[in-house]
């Protein structure tokens, strides 16, 4: 089944069209990529796909349902969340507390029931606690529930992200370069969440410049170039593609995919 359908997708910023009729369909449980050149409008197409762009032009389905110009907390509710390229963490609040933000986004109720302290509102609160710890447990950070945010290392903060997206319980998660930043250990952290998160059925939909974590990890990827689609394909249709070499990938970076066929 098809998870996620962009057809003919675009926007413009002041006359430049930051991302121009993009189309592509995305399987169900799997890693589909998005890379290109910086500015190339991989973050604007995330942004219109979670609602927080209206697109000028196009439209975006999840699950075979017309989601286009849907608000991003009634996508969430849908069972799409998404990550930032630039790290949204609560630095003063503890690990695990960052998580609950996550739960209660889904689970919102309003204020007046918290206001009151009905019991349904400890019970909830205290099931998402539960739920952030079995959450922590899966990134390798339950042991660290209640330390501050702002002691975490680079690489959990970019992990305990992906573990608050998770906490809506999303069908397809939106990861924009979660790898940015990181060493090559956390790198590979990373990887591996992404790998287990895709096994458990998720759709993932990646956005990532380390070319030897998107090769390896993704079962199709998109590349786009001032705002078009440039190609897609497998990792090895793209890799071999001239153009991407020639607009992206450089001399570099296909050494770089090159190395990390298995
Ligand atoms: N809110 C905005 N206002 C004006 N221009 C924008 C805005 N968002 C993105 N752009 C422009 O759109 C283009 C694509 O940006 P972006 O999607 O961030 O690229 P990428 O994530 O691929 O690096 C860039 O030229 C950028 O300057
Ligand atoms: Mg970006």
């Amino acid at each position: 089944m098809t998870a996620l359908s962009v057809r003919d997708i675009g926007i413009s910023f002041g006359g430049v069209k930051a991302v121009d009729s993009v189309s592509f369909d995305v399987e169900e449980g799997s890693i589909f990529s998005i890379i290109g050149p910086n500015g190339a409008g991989k973050t604007t197409l995330f942004n219109l796909i979670s609602g927080v762009y209206l697109p000028k032009a196009g439209t975006v389905s999840l699950f075979g349902e017309d989601v286009t110009g849907v608000a991003p907390n009634r996508l969430v509710a849908r069972g799409l969340s998404r990550t930032f390229q630039n790290l949204q963490i609560f630095f003063r609040m503890t690990v695990a507390e960052n998580v609950m933000v996550g739960r209660h986004l889904k689970e919102a109720r309003g204020i007046v029931p918290h206001l009151l302290s009905l019991p349904s509102v400890v019970r909830q609160n205290r099931d998402s606690r539960t739920e952030a710890i079995r959450l922590l447990d899966r990134i390798g950070l339950a042991g660290r529930a209640d330390d501050l945010a702002a002691n975490l290392p680079y690489g959990e903060l970019k992990r305990l992200e992906i573990a608050r997206a998770l906490a809506t319980e999303p069908k397809i998660l939106l990861l924009d370069e979660p790898a940015a930043g990181c060493n090559p250990k956390e790198t590979e952290d990373i990887e591996r969440l992404i790998e287990a998160i895709a096994a458990d059925g998720v759709t993932v939909v990646l956005v990532e410049h380390d070319m030897r974590l998107v090769m390896r990890i993704s079962n199709r990827l998109h590349v786009l170039d001032y705002g078009k689609t440039l190609a897609s394909g497998t990792a090895e249709d793209v890799r071999t593609n001239p153009e991407v070499i020639k607009a992206y990938l450089g001399t570099h970076g296909a050494e770089e995919a090159a190395r990390a066929r298995r």
